[in-house]
């Protein structure tokens, strides 16, 4: 019997650096963390993934490691580290780690031995040129910033590639030496006791753009090599990728079941922003069916929103538009030309039905539903702040100063809170909805204990369930015997649906946006409220 404990998780993401603070210097930290894992396991949550929280000048939020093998001292000591593993895995919390090794700081000491010596063994670690090529701008990541993928280093005497900012040197992968080192660094980590990575950038990791004589299939191989190590020390651990690509390169990730065990769903997250854009089921449906089938050992993770900009870079140009029209109007909410740099609340301008829809979609759709701080409470961004900062900002605790987040003056939080407004911590916080059995909080609450008590929402075989309702999604998802169905309205329209391939009329309401009337187990016409959203389980 395999462990797939992944396909049923409910993973929670967040910045130790930004969730609590417990000393009052103004930045979150491990024994602050701990202290919320209570808060935690009580909205249902399984699985946590930790952004990086290692050593790092803090160029890119932490992206930019400069010792693998510690903890941040701004954030906690390793002991820290340890004791949040321990009373996490108390609660039955897992936890799984961000493994960022397409690329090193341009302060971690390999990269400071390579640039000052030639014939040190680091050089190789790193990729060098004389003569760069010119960069294709398509693989530029952070075009604001960058114009080149090669920055000429003085002390090296030559061109370094980085396909992040200039501070990221990419790691060369092609040399087994860094490749042993990799290894290396998840098995400390996995001796901390990690139920896994997230593999930040794999496909910049394994694509091998700017890397002279790679050879494509050695470099995916090392995807199969990583998962041999990592189960060779650690049978229930997992890989999950950060691999936003096109439909026909998923199979580079999953592999035959013998690569990553999960990949972040980026195509079906875009195709569902432009779903509700439409108000169409259509497009939802299309995102689900360009999904290839893949090893049933593997899962997607479905999320809303994440760290980063809201990606739309896997539509077409004029869908992307489509999107901005509806939810980032404004230059200001839009990045890059690809992306929104907003959160889910005011994209939906604070519709309450309308946000729940959405939440009620990830619990539903086929995989893992993923969450991010501050999602169960709805929590807002601040355009105020430069890029992707603006969906940073600290989690909202209380109505004490800072969101109860810190006790440090405003001015010297790690990252602002937001303090105005009808997403301000003033009225937007932790406690007050957990006194109010009507908040977003008590809801999610609610909905994540729904959603583990039908796990064949996660895993089981899904099929569309045509209805004649164009606004109207509805699948199926069956697994062991048991059936389950979702509904969910994507205009604002109520309406009565009719299921054209119920397999079965008995159909026992287990979840709504609001009481429904008894269904005549007669008729198979549904009613559904505007942005409406029904689960059902079969009879
Ligand atoms: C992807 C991460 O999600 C993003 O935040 C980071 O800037 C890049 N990788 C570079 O590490």
């Amino acid at each position: 019997m395999q462990n797939l404990w992944y396909k049923n998780a409910i993973v929670y993401s967040l910045d130790v650096e930004t969730f609590m603070d417990s000393d009052g210097d103004g930045v979150g930290d491990f024994p602050g963390l701990t202290q919320k894992l209570d808060y935690l396991a009580g909205l249902g949550i399984t699985c946590l993934w930790l952004l990086p929280f290692y050593p790092s000048p803090n160029r890119d939020n932490g992206y930019d490691v400069m010792d693998y093998y510690g903890v941040d001292p701004r954030l906690g000591t390793l002991g820290d580290f340890v004791e949040f593993m321990h009373k996490a895995r108390e609660r039955g919390i897992r936890v799984i780690v961000d493994l960022v090794v397409n690329h090193t700081s341009i302060a971690h000491p390999w990269f400071q031995e390579a640039r000052s010596d030639r014939n040190s063994k680091y050089r190789n670690y790193y990729v060098w040129s004389d003569n760069p090529p010119p960069a294709d701008p398509k693989h530029i990541a952070f075009p604001d910033v960058e114009d080149s993928l090669w920055d000429y280093d003085d002390k090296a005497g030559a061109y370094y590639l980085h396909h992040f900012y200039k501070e990221q040197p990419d790691l060369n992968i092609a040399n087994p030496a860094v490749r042993e080192e990799i290894c290396k660094i998840m098995g400390f980590w996995l001796e901390l006791g990690v139920s896994g990575f997230r593999i930040d950038a794999a496909p910049f990791l394994i694509q091998g753009i700017g890397i002279p004589d790679a050879k494509p299939e050695d470099l995916e191989g090392f995807l199969i090599e990583m998962r041999e190590f990592l189960v060779s020390r650690r049978a229930d651990a997992i890989l999950l990728a950060e691999a936003n690509v096109d439909a026909d390169q998923i199979g580079v990730y999953f592999g035959n079941g013998d690569k990553m065990q999960m990949l972040f769903s980026f195509l079906l997250n875009q195709h569902m922003f432009l779903a509700l854009a439409r108000q169409d089921a259509a497009t939802l449906v299309e995102g689900l069916k360009i999904l290839p089938d893949a090893h049933h050992t593997c899962q997607w993770l479905n999320f809303v929103r994440h760290h980063d900009e809201l990606t739309l870079d896997r539509l077409q140009e004029s869908e992307i538009q489509e999107i901005f029209q509806a939810f980032a109007p404004e230059e200001n909410m839009q990045m890059w030309g690809r992306g929104v740099r907003r959160r889910l609340p005011p994209m939906l301008e604070g519709d309450r039905q309308r946000v729940e829809l959405v939440y009620s979609l990830l619990l539903t759709l086929p995989g893992t539903p993923m969450l991010r701080y501050g999602e169960e409470i709805g929590m807002g961004d601040d355009l105020s702040l430069e890029g992707r900062g603006s969906v940073r900002t600290v989690m909202q605790w209380s109505s004490k100063a800072n969101g109860g987040f810190s006790s440090a003056p405003a001015d010297k939080l790690a990252r602002p809170a937001i303090d105005r407004g009808e997403y301000g911590y003033q009225k937007l916080n932790v406690t007050s909805q957990q006194r109010d059995p009507n908040s977003i909080l008590s809801w999610m609450e609610r909905a994540i204990r729904t959603r583990k008590q039908y796990p064949e929402f996660g895993s089981g075989k899904w099929k569309i369930v045509a209805t004649n309702e164009p606004s109207v999604f509805a699948h199926s998802s069956q697994q062991n015997g048991n059936t389950v169905i979702a509904i969910h309205n994507l205009s604002a329209q109520p309406r009565t649906i009719t299921m054209k391939s119920a397999e079965d009329p008995h159909l026992l309401d287990v979840f709504s946006d609001r009481p429904y009337e008894q269904m005549d187990c007669h008729s198979n016409s549904i009613e559904i409220s505007g942005y409406g959203y029904r689960w059902f389980q079969v009879n």
